[in-house]
């Protein structure tokens, strides 16, 4: 009988797998990535193994120091994943083997890559967060400082892509904060739902070794707990699922900011400009600058929403328990990851170096009659009319002031008359962008001293 290479699992087998299965099957080519979740992994059960004495001391430290040394070669780059061994699991156990012999072999005792791959994903996601975490700090205080800086700087709010009311850009970038603040809720959430451990799961029933505490396992790998239930540990992905849809919905924000910053940007509105660093220029067209660092981020979103549908995808049709299918969960995972680490800094590169034009936002915001429901809210203030009454008799105005070409602040006291006799020259402190936006002193309106206020309550979160 040949005898099959496969150190790992070829006992049964009596032919080699095919070129095309390893094609299909191994995953180093990209569960390397994991590898120093899964060193870690594996000193926290030799610790394990050797508190429930499956191994000695002696045996402990030799297994101990050989995956430092593996950890070491990693770091330094010298370590070799070699695509013999399909995954990250058997690359680390071969390279043990290499170093310690047949001791290696006990490393896998009461354990399977199902709990191990599981549990190292889930690791992986861990950290990633906290980094995500971390750089959505340093964007919302990228967004504080140039809030700060702009309270007065008046712009068009929109609505339809229309100019609707004036606010402060401040106003508009504190938006994003918010955006944000909420991003990093469920990035801080997840970490929550995340925390517990499946190792010690075995392959889906449990393990015979029932002397490997996974209380142990758990606390020593950052977990609060173990997981309640072995069957479900090794086919749970929904923490890899919710990891992208927090993404997605993070990205999709960054999406809608480029959004915002590519139609202002553009010749029509000349709101803001882009500093040449993030543009590009057309080898046809030599006056053209283009924004397409804004451009790719807002594209870049549909990479990380398809991520997530194709692991919804992956698992929609699945039997419970561990099926190979579920090692098509890491790219998409780590694809956007990688992704949105790189919109992380250019996002926060872009909101820091924008030059906004104040003239044309302040004339922008004098456009389109932005404050008729100024106007509206004066007449149901000042006198018996009902809002919707108000509201037509402002739309009268606003055609009065379209015939004569004026902006609503031009009218005098006599054509506002015209059409609503009750108006008087109070009117006139409603009538102007300054003033539409200092009466929006509700909770969290664009007054200045709201903005003020929400900037120094937003410094408190981050
Ligand atoms: N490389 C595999 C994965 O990523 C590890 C688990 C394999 N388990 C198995 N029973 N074949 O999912």
């Amino acid at each position: 009988m040949k005898k099959t290479t496969n150190l790992v699992w070829g006992g049964r087998f009596k032919k080699e797998s095919s070129d095309l299965l390893k094609k299909i099957n191994n995953s180093i080519n990209f569960d390397y990535q994991l590898v120093f979740e899964d060193i870690q992994l594996n000193k926290s059960y030799a610790k394990s193994l050797r508190k429930s004495k499956i191994i000695s001391d002696k045996e402990f430290k030799k297994i101990c120091n050989a995956l430092s040394e593996i950890l070491l070669e990693v770091q330094n780059k010298n370590f070799k994943f070699s695509n013999d061994h399909e995954d990250i699991h058997m690359n680390v156990e071969m390279a043990l083997k290499k170093k310690i012999g047949r001791l290696a072999g006990k490393i896998h005792t009461g354990k399977s890559r199902n709990d191990q791959v599981a549990t190292d994903l889930k690791l992986w996601i861990k950290s990633k967060l906290k980094e995500i975490i971390l750089k959505l700090k340093i964007i919302q205080k990228t967004i504080i400082r140039s809030s700060e800086k702009n309270v007065d700087v008046i712009m068009p709010g929109f609505t339809h892509s229309q100019n609707a009311q004036p606010i402060s850009y401040s106003h508009y970038l504190m938006s994003f904060f918010e955006m944000f603040e909420r991003d990093k809720k469920r990035a801080k959430q997840l970490l929550e739902n995340i925390n517990e451990c499946p190792l010690g799961s075995g392959a889906l029933a449990g393990t015979n070794f029932c002397e490997i505490s996974r209380e142990f396992l758990a606390k020593d790998l950052g977990f609060i707990k173990p997981t309640e239930n072995s069957l479900d540990s090794v086919s749970d992905r929904d923490f890899a699922i919710e990891f992208l849809s927090m993404l997605s919905i993070l990205s999709m924000h960054f999406s809608r900011l480029s959004e915002d910053f590519i139609i202002w940007s553009s010749s029509a509105y000349e709101l803001i400009k882009f500093p040449d660093k993030l543009c590009t220029g057309s080898s046809i067209m030599p006056q053209k600058k283009n924004p397409d660092a804004a451009e790719l981020v807002r594209s870049k979103c549909g990479r990380i929403y398809s991520s997530l549908l194709n692991l919804l995808i992956i698992q929609k049709g699945l039997p419970t328990g561990y099926s190979k299918d579920l090692q098509e969960d890491k790219e998409p995972v780590f694809d956007a990851y990688e992704t949105i680490n790189l919109l992380l800094d250019i996002v926060n590169e872009m909101l820091a170096s924008i030059k906004i034009n104040k003239k044309k936002m302040y004339d922008l915001a004098n456009k389109g009659y932005t404050t008729a429901t100024d106007i509206a809210d004066w007449i149901v203030k000042n006198t018996k009319i009902t809002f919707r009454e108000a509201h037509h008799i402002t739309g009268k105005i606003v055609l009065l002031a379209e015939k004569k070409n004026k902006l609503l602040s031009e009218l005098s006291l006599m054509e506002l008359k015209s059409i609503e006799p009750k108006i008087n020259e109070d009117i006139f402190n409603y009538l102007s962008i300054e003033s539409s936006i200092s009466k929006k002193k509700s909770y969290g309106g664009t007054e200045f001293n709201q903005i003020k206020k929400a900037i120094k309550r937003a410094k408190k979160k981050i």
